[in-house]
């Protein structure tokens, strides 16, 4: 029977349900079948051969009435993976066992050449149906390749880059890199390939490869990144903790000019190893202060550095925006407060100047607390246009509830991280903070106490739309639901409450 309900309303209804169970609802209706299909084949990964074959072979999926089509793939992510000896028929050793061992002894000294041929050979094969799948996807606007940082066969990345780059670059807005250095000299060839490129994100992994051979393979990439730069909105570059020798100064020396980047990324140790002196990256934010809407700066764990670093390094964030000219068009902007431990003011300076322009505000890693964020909202004085807000806290109490809705009451959008709930603020007499032995119960009695308070609040002039917290770290605890009820009960104007969850 034909449905008498148009499209977009059952794509409406579909869009409320979870993915595992929509992916349940092919056989509802024609409409479903297609969101079905699409919702199964839009972003596809290939990580093992095993799960890949399936879509290589373009399996027509006979019993199954989900059938494949090419064109609905517009995201692939592809990890290359080691082709391992095969397993002879006999043994019956798990795979996994089979694998241990193989890594624990050299190869050379454990197989002829018979074996290492073979490997080969299902390497060729093996990389060559990746590729040719890859390239018959003709809608495909994004393309990740990934990398575990363990040992790759480089035939792997080659093939991912130089075989399918050339076919499929002009599809492509979207480039995600995580590739060994040995490939970077390598990429500058392919940028011709990606003229409509829009967002690129980078990590680079440097392991313990020494200083020379860092430099030597980042200047393939450095020529890369000035052709594609021309035309990138957003550009992200991550570095790992791993990266021993890793120094980005060398890399944003020589980096050009993107006429319309509006989007710039640095997610890097919070050690500041990496960016030993900061200049060089502020003068790249300057190059690009007039065109950049979002500025992100955040850290990772600390990296391995087999020198020490110089003690200033930690405070890269603070030196980059130190008396940065302005960013005029700036509205969205997140920084990870580090070092956790040290003055703010610096911070709150770097806030003035940009406080009347923020839509968007995020302020991570360090646990802000009640004083802290009372100089923050000072120093944002009502802020006209920030309307979302994201914070890590020491706690929540009702003083910081109050102290919010009464500083930013035009925000729509809260995003809180804290794992401690309290009823009050500590005061040098309050004995609020629990003492150690009766701690699990306290923190019951705590969260119990707060939704009390909170109960007997209004917030009746506060624009709060969608609030965002997390769960309890704690497992005998759950506060989402106590805090949904008691956040809907005193903030009229929330229409969502919904779990702070790692994007
Ligand atoms: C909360 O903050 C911590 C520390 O920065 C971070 O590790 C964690 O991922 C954050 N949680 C969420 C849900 O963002």
């Amino acid at each position: 029977m034909p449905s008498e309900v148009p499209d977009d309303i059952w794509r409406y209804i579909a869009g409320f349900l979870p993915v595992t169970v929509l992916l349940t609802l092919f056989s509802v209706n024609r409409t479903f079948l297609e969101i079905v299909r699409e919702t199964r084949y839009q972003a596809i990964s290939f990580t093992a051969y095993k799960s890949a074959k399936p879509l290589i072979k373009h399996v027509k999926y006979v019993h199954h009435p989900i059938e494949w089509d090419s064109k609905l793939v517009h995201s692939v992510r592809a990890e290359p993976w080691m082709v391992l000896p095969k397993e002879p028929k006999s043994h019956s050793w798990s795979s996994s066992t089979w694998k241990l061992l193989h890594a624990c002894v050299s190869p050379a000294h454990a197989f002829e050449d018979g074996a290492e041929a073979q490997i080969a050979r299902r390497l060729q094969k093996q990389t060559r149906r990746i590729a040719d799948t890859i390239k018959g996807f003709t809608k495909l606007h994004t393309y990740h390749i990934d990398w575990d940082e363990g040992p790759y066969h480089p035939e792997f990345f080659s093939t991912l880059l130089d075989l399918v780059i050339p076919t499929i670059g002009r599809g492509l807005t979207s480039l995600i890199l995580k590739v060994p250095l040995y490939h970077m000299p390598f990429l500058p060839p392919l940028a011709s390939f990606l003229p409509n490129l829009l967002h690129l994100s980078l990590t680079l992994h440097t392991g313990a490869h020494i200083p020379m051979y860092i430099s030597q393979k980042l200047e393939g990439l450095v020529v890369f990144l000035n052709i594609v730069l021309r035309n990138l909105r957003t550009f992200s570059l991550y570095t790992t903790p791993t990266s021993a020798y890793l120094d980005l100064g060398l890399l944003f020396c020589h980096l050009g000019n993107g006429r319309y980047l509006t989007s710039f990324t640095l997610c890097i140790p919070f050690d500041g190893g990496h960016l030993p002196d900061p200049t060089p990256l502020r003068r790249f934010l300057i190059k690009h202060r007039s065109t950049l809407e979002s500025l992100n700066l955040g850290t990772t764990r600390a990296a391995a550095h087999p020198v020490p670093v110089a003690p200033t390094a930690k405070y890269w964030i603070r030196d980059t925006l130190k008396n940065h000219p302005p960013f005029p068009a700036l509205s969205h902007l997140s920084l990870g407060l580090r070092p956790l431990r040290t003055d703010l003011s610096p911070l709150l300076r770097c806030l003035t100047g940009v406080r009347s322009q923020l839509r968007m505000l995020k302020l991570s890693e360090r646990p802000l607390e009640y004083v802290e964020l009372v100089r923050i909202l000072d120093v944002l004085d009502d802020p006209p246009l920030l309307r979302v807000l994201s914070l890590r806290l020491r706690w929540l109490s009702p003083e910081i509830v109050d102290l919010m809705a009464a500083g930013l009451p035009a925000l729509t959008a809260l995003d809180l991280n804290f794992t401690e709930v309290v009823h009050q603020e500590p005061s040098s007499d309050a004995s609020s903070i629990v003492s150690e032995d009766s701690y699990g119960l306290s923190h019951i009695s705590e969260l119990t106490l707060f939704c009390q308070i909170m109960s007997g609040k209004d917030y009746a002039n506060w624009h709060l739309a969608r609030l965002a917290v997390p769960e309890s770290p704690r497992r005998q605890m759950k506060w989402l639901n106590p805090l949904e009820r008691t956040f809907v009960g005193c903030v009229p104007a929330l229409r969502s409450f919904a779990e702070l969850v790692i994007v």
